[in-house]
């Protein structure tokens, strides 16, 4: 068919931004699919909240059943947050034969286990570029662009409302709670902000990343965790007057076989590329065995950056070449097959 019809659950900070991409740049998705990709339906809880963008007559509702009954969505953007009912809206999705689009990382982090089983019985995809690190598109670049790699280690700010804190506290002197409640206002927080503060949301992160690059399936509840939360504004301070900053790193290190992993405020060399990240920027080195370190950075929270990266796995979705396919999924999960190289 010329044209994929798309549904948004969820019209927050990002679906709105979805959806201004998707009707004012129908000519840029046009363009990357070979086809029209058409926002059918949009779905909010309350009709009566101003939205910041105008739709067409008839794509606002507040019904899900609206999109999961019609068999002419193609696409499901699920961007509602939270695990419930998040979960089961995407399992009904699919179940009635549309593909899913998500930036929902604590439900993968969470259900992602059942939730590709599924997907992969009925036959369904499911994208999460978004899912990461926001408009950085880091899940392709690992289980796309570093395939030929061994990952060594990946280390990163994968929380962007955390270093947004952090930097306006050292470097403007703003207090904590302003703070938070300045990163909620931009968009850039979870619904409970909680899950930013205390490392939470860099875990469910890390362990996503964590399969994709080392194949590991990860409990995030198992990774060492500490949050940007216990800091005390006089730490910023000293860490400076030694040449440090601090910022809340994730990572994850192959040692001797085994992965080690840890969320936690962290001091960071000033001058060096990590500790000049800035605001709600985020930040990625990986190290690979043959590519060596690569270093991404960009905006990792917000409403475009992130909508930045949906849409493009609406793109890829429509055309069928989602980055994921089951059978990397599958073998990231699986054991790994024994090595063998060519001179053996
Ligand atoms: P928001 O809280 O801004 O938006 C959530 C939206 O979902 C709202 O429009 C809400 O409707 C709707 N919604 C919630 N529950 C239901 C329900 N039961 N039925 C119908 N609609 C519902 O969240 P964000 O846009 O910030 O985040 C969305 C997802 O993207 C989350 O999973 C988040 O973790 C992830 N994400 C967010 C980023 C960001 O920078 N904000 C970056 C990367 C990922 P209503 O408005 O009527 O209340
Ligand atoms: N709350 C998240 C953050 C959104 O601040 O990084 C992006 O995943």
């Amino acid at each position: 068919p010329d044209r994929t019809n798309v549904a948004i659950i969820g019209m927050g900070t990002v679906g709105a931004g979805v959806a201004q991409l998707l009707i004012d740049h129908g000519d840029r998705t046009a363009r990357h699919a070979g086809k029209t990709i058409w926002l059918s339906k949009a779905v909010v809880r309350d009709l009566s909240k101003p939205r910041g963008i105008e739709l067409p007559e008839g794509v606002l509702t507040d019904s899900i059943d609206d999109v999961l009954n019609d068999p002419e969505i193609d696409v499901v953007i699920q961007l509602m947050g939270g695990l419930s009912p998040a979960r089961e809206v995407m399992l009904r999705a699919m179940e009635a034969g549309k593909d899913i689009v998500t930036a929902n990382k604590a439900l993968l982090a969470e259900h992602g286990a059942e939730l590709f089983t599924r997907a992969r019985e009925l036959g369904r995809s499911i994208a999460f570029e978004a899912a990461v690190a926001g408009g950085i598109p880091i899940i392709a670049n690992i289980s796309q662009c570093l395939s030929a790699n061994q990952i060594e280690s990946l280390e990163g700010i994968l929380n962007g409302t955390s270093n947004f804190i952090v930097s306006q506290m050292d470097e403007k002197g703003a207090g904590y709670d302003e703070t938070v409640k300045r990163a909620q206002e931009l968009g850039y927080a979870e619904a409970d902000p909680a899950m930013d503060v205390d490392g939470t949301d860099a875990a469910q992160k890390l362990a996503i990343l964590s399969h994709l690059a080392f194949g590991a399936t990860v409990d995030w509840r198992d990774i060492p965790r500490q949050g940007i939360d216990g800091l005390d504004p006089a730490d910023l301070v000293y860490a400076r007057q030694l040449g440090y900053r601090i910022k809340l790193l994730a990572t994850a290190r192959l040692v001797d076989g085994e992965l080690e992993l840890s969320v936690a405020p962290t001091l960071v060399a000033i001058g060096t590329p990590m500790a000049e990240v800035r605001d709600a920027f985020n930040a990625i080195r990986v190290v690979g065995d043959a590519v060596g370190p690569v270093f991404y950075h960009g905006l990792g929270a917000g409403q475009m950056p992130t909508a930045s990266a949906v849409v493009a796995d609406v793109i890829d979705t429509a055309v069928g070449r989602t980055p994921i396919t089951f059978e990397t999924l599958e073998y990231f999960s699986a054991e790994r097959p024994p090595r063998t190289a060519q001179r053996d």
